[in-house]
C-alpha cells in the first residue's frame, strides 16, 4: 500500500499543497480551489498535515468580508480556523509535540492561512494532542466550538453544582457541547433548539428540559423548570427568544454570550451580563481535553464535504438548521 501523507516523515512535505480559498470578498462561488506554497515554519510553529478542517459561521463572515482588525487581508486567503491532523514539521523550539502526533488546533484568523487546506502553520501552543478516545474528524469539528462551550460555562458563567442554567440555541455547534459541560459541572439544564429534531438531539445530549425556541413559549416552559428563576443563561443566539430567557433568570442572576452572537442582549437592571471570546492556548487544551475525556463527549456532525467541495460546506451553512458541526474532509 503506498504510504499516505500522514504517514510521510517531514522531510517528505511537498512544496505545493492544494487549499480552498478566496481571492476577493463575496457568496460561497468565491471559495475555490488553489495550489499554494506550503507555509514555512517560524521557530514556535508547527506544520499540520490537515485531515479534518472545522466549518463555522464565521468563516461565512470572513468570506463576506469581515476581518477582526477591519483591514483587507492578503489574497488568496485561506479561510477555516481549526481542524485536527498529524504533526508534519516543528519549528526548531518546539518541543511539548512532535512529528507524526495527533493533534488539533484552533487559531482564529491564522496568520500564515487556516484550515481549508493539506497544511497549516499554527502556534504551537494553539495546539494540543487529540483527547483520548475521540477520532480525528470529531476532534477536527470541535477546537473553536469546544474552547467556547467550556469557556462559557465555567469562565463566563462559573457554573456550579446545582445551579440551573437555560442554554439558547443549544441544537447548534457550541451549544451541542455547552449542554454537556453544563451537565458534567452538576448543572441542571433548560435548552432552547431549533425544530422538534433539535429538540430531540438537545434531549439526547443531556438537557433535562427543552423546547423549541422558534415556535414554544421560552419564558413559561422556563418558568415552569425553575419556578424560583433560573440562575444562568447561556446565549448562542440572539434576539426575541435570547431576551425571552432573561426574563425567566432569578433576581441577580447572570448571562454570558460570546461574541458574534447578534443581536447583542439588552441590558437590564439586576442581570449581569457579560460577552467573551474563546481563547486557545496550553491550558486552555488541556482543560478542553479533560472535559472531552470525563465527558465522554459527543459531536453531532450535521454534515462532511470533501475540502474542493468547500463552497457546498457554506451553501449548507447558509441554508440553516445546522444540528451539531459542518466539517471538510481533507484527507
Ligand atoms: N467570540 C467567539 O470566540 C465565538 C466562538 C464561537 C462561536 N461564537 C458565536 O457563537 C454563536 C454560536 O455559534 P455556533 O457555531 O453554535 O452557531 P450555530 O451552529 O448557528 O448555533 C446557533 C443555534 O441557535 C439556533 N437558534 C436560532 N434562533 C433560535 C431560537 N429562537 N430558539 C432556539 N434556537 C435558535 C440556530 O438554529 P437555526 O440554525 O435553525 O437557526 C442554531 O442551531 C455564533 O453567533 C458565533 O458567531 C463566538
Amino acid at each position: 500500500m503506498p504510504a499516505t501523507q500522514d504517514t510521510m516523515p517531514a522531510a517528505t512535505v511537498p512544496k505545493t499543497m492544494v487549499a480552498v480559498a478566496i481571492d476577493e470578498f463575496g457568496g460561497p462561488e468565491v471559495l475555490k480551489v488553489h495550489t499554494l506554497k506550503v507555509p514555512v515554519l517560524d521557530k514556535h510553529e508547527v506544520l499540520i498535515a490537515v485531515h479534518t478542517a472545522g466549518v463555522g459561521r464565521w468563516d461565512a463572515d470572513m468570506r463576506e468580508g469581515w476581518t477582526p482588525d477591519g483591514e483587507v487581508p492578503r489574497f488568496p486567503l485561506v479561510l477555516g480556523t481549526d481542524g485536527s491532523g498529524v504533526i508534519a514539521a516543528t519549528g526548531s523550539r518546539v518541543r511539548r509535540l512532535k512529528v507524526d502526533d495527533l493533534v488539533y488546533s484552533y487559531s482564529f484568523y491564522n496568520p500564515k492561512g487556516g484550515f481549508y487546506a493539506q497544511y497549516v502553520a499554527v502556534a504551537a501552543e494553539k495546539v494540543a494532542h487529540i483527547p483520548g478516545g475521540m477520532d480525528r474528524e470529531h476532534a477536527g469539528a470541535i477546537p473553536t466550538t469546544g474552547l467556547t462551550a467550556l469557556q462559557g460555562i465555567d469562565d463566563a458563567l462559573g457554573v456550579k453544582s446545582g445551579e440551573t442554567v437555560i442554554i439558547h440555541g443549544a441544537s447548534g455547534g457550541v451549544g451541542t457541547l455547552a449542554v454537556q459541560f453544563a451537565k458534567w459541572r452538576g448543572a441542571k439544564v433548560f435548552a432552547t433548539a431549533s425544530g422538534a429534531d433539535g429538540v430531540a438531539l438537545v434531549r439526547q445530549l443531556g438537557a433535562a428540559a427543552a423546547v423549541d425556541g422558534r415556535h414554544e413559549d421560552i419564558t413559561a416552559a422556563a418558568r415552569a423548570f425553575a419556578p424560583n428563576g433560573a440562575d444562568a443563561v447561556l446565549g448562542f443566539a440572539g434576539g426575541d427568544g435570547l431576551e425571552r430567557c432573561i426574563d425567566a433568570l432569578r433576581e441577580g442572576g447572570r448571562v454570558a454570550y460570546p461574541n458574534g452572537v447578534e443581536p447583542e442582549p439588552v441590558k437590564r437592571p439586576g442581570v449581569e451580563i457579560v460577552s467573551y471570546d474563546a481563547l486557545a492556548g496550553v491550558r486552555e487544551f488541556n482543560r478542553l481535553t479533560r472535559a472531552v475525556e470525563e465527558t465522554k463527549l459527543k459531536v453531532p456532525i450535521a454534515a462532511a464535504f470533501p475540502l474542493a467541495e468547500a463552497a457546498r460546506a457554506h451553501e449548507r451553512l447558509a441554508a440553516g438548521h445546522v444540528l451539531g458541526k459542518i466539517v471538510l474532509r481533507v484527507r
